[in-house]
């Protein structure tokens, strides 16, 4: 057997919903070019799109907008408990234990993938509600519940109370980007529990514990606060030489799957960085992230290590006003597409996720008595 540490390259299921062509710089949900989806769809569509496999007809989009808006408030209960929790209490873990609340005193005993698919839209469907009221209740505001067209717009004018049409259509665009990727860590994390025939409530609670870690999501919060560190364009070179003559990685920056050029979601995040601050009317985070870019590249690409989506999604969030740590619920409320995706993709087929492990620790060992060890 073959020991894969990371389990870099390893295949854990047959999928119909991502291709990563890392060759020609791609990325394509269901067979879509995720450019023309950035450009041409909405969120609602491309998690439509994720979710049942082909591109709704109008009648279809229609229904499913009208479904995730029914769904929005989640079960009072959950809505109480944000009165509940320490107003320290990062809102990645709000939304991770709101996520494992509305699981509670349900019946879950359908675990069919239709039934998990309901519970999974469900949850999509109240992520920018849990998100967006969180940080209101934080603030001591009351709860919002505004009208809107579609998850972006939901939840900017649920944080902010308003926002333009750019700001809705950027929001919206950040959100059809991050919507799915692959096998990522928190896609297997959702598989992994699902393939146990759990509930999609745990699976997608679990999905965004794996999210949270810095390695994986949490750098678009790293990338923001590195941002504000370093302050100003002219800064940039120093602040990297000094992090890492510490050791230290530089958020947004290095993939598993990109070694030999930047992600090619950049594409789009660098246009639409740019359009936002161009609508500002300050470049500061822009020049930054440009900045950031040459200069790590010049000093890491022989590692094979360039920019990621969390450098430019953390630009992009900081001109559309969100406070630094609901870049992560904002990333978790849009990969969720993609988790209930694979999940029941793996459920119509499901094996029991099980892998195995080299020991190499020792054998035969004498057991001595408590008294004896020293
Ligand atoms: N800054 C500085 N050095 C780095 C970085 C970085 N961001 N990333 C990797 N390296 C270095 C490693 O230290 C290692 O150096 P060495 O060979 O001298 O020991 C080399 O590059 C290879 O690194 P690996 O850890 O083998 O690369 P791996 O593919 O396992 O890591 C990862 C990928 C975890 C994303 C890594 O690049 C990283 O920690 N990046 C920073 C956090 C980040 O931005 N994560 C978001 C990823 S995208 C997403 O999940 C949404």
């Amino acid at each position: 057997m073959q020991y894969s540490p990371g389990l870099e390259g390893i295949i854990v299921k047959e999928s119909k919903i991502c291709l990563i062509d890392v060759e020609n710089s791609k990325i394509y949900y269901r067979g879509y070019d995720i450019e023309e989806l950035a450009d041409k769809s909405t969120f609602e569509e491309t998690a439509y799109l994720l979710i049942y496999g082909q591109l709704p007809r109008a009648s279809e989009l229609d229904a499913f907008k009208e479904r995730l808006a029914s769904l929005r408030r989640p079960p009072e209960h959950v809505v109480k408990l944000l009165g509940l929790l320490p107003k320290s209490a990062e809102p990645i873990d709000v939304l991770r234990t709101a996520v494992s609340a509305m699981g509670m005193g349900r019946n879950l005993s359908d675990r069919s993938p239709e039934a998990e698919l309901e519970r999974g839209l469900e949850v999509i469907a109240s992520m920018p509600f849990i998100a967006a009221n969180w940080d209101r209740t934080r603030r001591g505001l009351e709860i919002a519940d505004p009208q809107a067209e579609g998850h972006a717009e939901y939840f900017l004018r649920a944080l902010k109370g308003d926002a333009s049409p750019r700001q809705i259509k950027a929001m919206d665009v950040m959100l059809i980007i991050y919507a799915e990727h692959g096998m990522n860590n928190s896609a297997f994390t959702a598989v992994t529990v699902a393939s146990t025939l759990s509930d999609m409530y745990s699976v997608i609670s679990a999905a965004i514990a794996s999210l949270k870690g810095p390695l994986h999501g949490g750098a678009n919060i790293d990338a923001a606060k590195m941002i504000e560190e370093v302050g100003e364009p002219g800064r940039v070179q120093r602040w990297v030489d000094e992090a890492l003559a510490a050791g230290k990685r530089i958020p947004g920056f290095g993939h598993r799957l990109y070694k030999r050029g930047p992600d090619p979601r950049l594409r789009v995040l660098r246009r639409l960085a740019r359009e936002l601050a161009e609508e500002a009317g300050d470049y500061k985070y822009y020049e930054i992230a440009e900045r950031l870019e040459e200069y790590v590249h010049s000093r890491l690409s022989h590692k094979g290590i360039y920019a990621n989506t969390d450098l430019y999604a953390a630009v992009i969030f900081k001109y559309l006003g969100l406070p630094t740590d609901l870049n992560l619920p904002a990333f978790a409320m849009s990969r969720a597409a993609g988790w209930v995706a694979h999940a029941v993709e793996y459920r119509r087929n499901n094996r029991l996720i099980r892998p195995t492990e080299r020991y190499i620790g020792p054998v035969g060992l004498r057991y001595i008595p408590l008294e004896a060890r020293g």
